[in-house]
């Protein structure tokens, strides 16, 4: 059976870069921190502006949308390009990853979800699967600022860019990468 028509299908079908080039904040913290090999989780990935930038880094990326659009556009252009990519057709708000990853993503998609109860368990659960001394990037709406800056710092996660609309954060623990 096919996924049913979700609202970014649409955008996705009518252009190759519905949402822009990649946040010049997540392309620089890629070229920064980034190591081969380190695991990345693209929550809410659409077509992949940031999955394949980490990717063509030498990371391996796991991206997750509930677009099925997003997703074969994003796996088409890995497989073109021999990436580390795997993607999975998926609603945020049932999501359970499983594993632990150095860089976990959320770009532009916390405030499409429901409410502030599932922005904050959807961040929750990033925070949950982000390794020691790993990382959260969060890009959102600024109307959304303290909601997700409180559920960092509650967690003693040390805020390493704190700006209108970009929260980026690492986990406390032994390992740290230069923040
Ligand atoms: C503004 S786009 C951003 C896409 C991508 N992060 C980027 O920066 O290019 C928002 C994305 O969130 C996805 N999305 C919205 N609600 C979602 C949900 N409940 N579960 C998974 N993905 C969702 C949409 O399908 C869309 O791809």
């Amino acid at each position: 059976m096919s996924a049913p028509e979700v609202p970014y299908d649409r955008h996705y079908r009518e252009s190759e870069a519905a949402c822009g080039p990649p946040f010049v904040e997540l392309v620089t913290f890629a070229e920064a921190h980034l190591k081969p090999g380190d695991t990345v989780l693209d929550l809410g990935c659409g077509q992949g502006r940031d999955a394949l930038v980490y990717a063509r880094l030498g990371a391996r990326v796991h991206g997750v949308d509930v677009s099925a659009v997003g997703i074969e556009q994003l796996q088409a252009a890995a497989t073109a390009e021999a990436l580390s990519l795997t993607t999975e057709v998926a609603d945020l708000v049932d999501y359970r990853p499983s594993g632990r990853f150095d860089v976990v993503i959320l770009d532009r998609v916390l405030h499409m979800l429901p409410d502030d109860d599932t922005r904050r368990r959807v961040l929750h659960l990033a925070m949950a699967c982000t390794g020691s001394g790993g990382h959260v990037l969060v890009a959102d709406e600024p109307k959304h600022r303290e909601l997700i800056r409180g559920a960092l710092l509650a967690g003693s996660w040390q805020l390493v860019k704190d700006t209108r609309n970009r929260t980026f954060a690492r986990k406390p623990g032994a390992g740290s990468p230069a923040g």
